[in-house]
């Protein structure tokens, strides 16, 4: 196909009749939710343009929440709302689970940080590296964006190189060598096999040198990538489920080669499992039966507190030890402190195989479910393990430039008739499932889905 088409070609007479009700949808938001709109207002007098999060804006204002149990929200206006998203994948048991409760609830009245370390952090990071086969050793941080950092700058000391390749459509937190080619718009993409690096953000100080973007999925440009600057490239950053670009999976051969090539250039292979690592008891390279020098982690090992990790090699993340000459410097006052490491051990004590093998169950049957639904028309329902993702595009997804032929207008005003219905997904309309979720919860928001489609 023409990866550059838009969904207009094919979909335009499906697309346009939600599209035409989007101000009668948005009117009924606003008069659902009318403290909301009142705090959004509060906030745009002390926040710019009213957020501090990026991903959770949405027009024509996010839902003020004022608590969470199981799979349920209840809004500033009371109304309460099927989360179908979990703050981004980050709670996998849903909101306030007992057991996490419990565990921070022990460890607040012990203290909440020290300017030392505590057991916790040993604790976690056992579980860590019981459950990934690659890593051997763990570094704590307070985010997936500093994860990703970290990895980066161990990468580089490693091998001595600068450049890092990542794939055009992934997103990796909001690290400044990371944010390039996110969302390039169609008429700054670049040759599809070589794709320009185009920043996602005025500030960023420039990629030359920094940064080399590639399509993902194209094990052909990889190959001929490497072999122009395989001396140059410090480590290769890659999504074993591409999220952004519709939770796709990477296509049969294309990380056995990575690692291969790799191997071959002395380049370290980053896998990002901040989304990921829920796939399997294992992470996802568990699954794939790939091995990453380095993976970065974040999200449920926080259990729905701050978190990153790296995780990986020792003979790398050694260049940290206090001792060494030279060494790779990570420091954070909030590093694996006690409250996010008793969340994230009980999250994952939690989640043993096969609470994540019914978590995975789930997710089939919803993607399932929804393409069924979607069956003959414009939809992509896309995902993995208990993640799925609905897509305004006739087109097949394999990398960014399919995943961005989607009606994006169309995806945001279903959000929106969804959330009028009481389902909180964002308007990209990812979601996932949490053990919380139930099967009553699943067929409401397929009902909802459903008469949004009109079937
Ligand atoms: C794959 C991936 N990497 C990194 C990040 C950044 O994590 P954080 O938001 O904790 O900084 C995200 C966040 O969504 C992510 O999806």
């Amino acid at each position: 196909m023409n990866a550059t088409a838009t969904a207009r070609d094919l979909g335009d007479d499906f697309y346009a009749p939600l599209k035409a009700r989007g101000p009668e949808i948005e009117a009924r938001y606003r008069g659902l939710t009318p403290a909301s709109a009142e705090l959004h207002d509060r906030a745009e007098r002390l926040l710019p343009g009213g957020y501090t999060r990026d991903s959770i804006i949405r027009k024509p204002y996010a839902p003020y929440i004022a608590r969470g149990e199981g799979a349920t929200l209840v809004d500033r206006d009371g109304r309460r709302i099927t989360d179908m998203w979990f703050n981004a994948t980050s709670l996998p048991l849903g909101h306030a689970d007992g057991r996490v409760v419990a565990a921070v609830n022990a460890q607040l009245k012990l203290g909440s940080s020290y300017f030392a370390p505590s057991e916790s952090e040993i604790d976690m990071a056992g579980v860590i590296c019981e459950r990934l086969r690659s890593a051997e050793r763990v570094r704590f941080a307070n985010s997936g964006s500093e994860a990703v950092m970290f990895a980066l700058r161990f990468a580089r000391a490693f091998t001595g190189r600068d450049v890092v390749v990542k794939f055009e459509g992934s997103y990796h937190g909001s690290y400044d060598d990371v944010y390039w080619s996110i969302s390039p718009p169609p008429d700054r993409f670049g040759a599809p096999d070589q794709p320009t690096a185009v920043p996602d953000s005025a500030g960023l100080t420039g990629s030359a040198g920094r940064v080399l973007v590639l399509p993902y999925n194209d094990t052909d440009a990889l190959e001929r990538t490497v072999r122009r600057h395989g001396g140059e490239i410090a480590a290769i950053l890659v999504e074993p489920l591409a999220n952004r670009m519709g939770l796709i999976a990477p296509k049969p051969g294309f990380l056995e080669r990575m690692r291969e090539l790799c191997d071959a250039r002395g380049m370290v292979l980053i896998f990002d499992e901040v989304i990921a690592f829920r796939l399997g008891f294992n992470g996802a390279q568990g699954l794939l039966g790939v091995r990453p020098d380095l993976t970065t982690l974040g999200k449920i090992i926080g259990g729905g507190f701050p978190v990153g990790a790296v995780a990986g090699r020792a003979d790398i993340l050694a260049l940290s030890e206090p001792r060494r000459p030279g060494r790779v410097t990570h420091a954070g006052t909030f590093n694996a402190n006690p409250i996010t490491m008793a969340a994230g051990k009980a999250t994952m004590d939690a989640l043993t195989e096969d609470v994540l093998a019914a978590l995975n169950a789930g997710g089939e049957r919803i993607r399932s479910s929804l393409g069924e639904l979607c069956r003959g028309l414009p939809l992509q329902i896309t995902g993995a393990g208990s993640l799925f993702k609905i897509s305004a595009t006739p087109h097949e997804i394999t990398d960014y430039r399919t995943a961005a032929t989607a009606d994006r207008e169309w995806q945001e005003i279903a959000s929106l008739a969804l959330l009028n219905e009481g389902f909180l997904l964002p308007p990209s309309l990812h979601g996932c499932l949490a053990t919380a979720t139930t099967d009553d919860h699943v067929e409401r928001f397929l009902a909802a889905f459903a008469s949004l489609l009109g079937r």
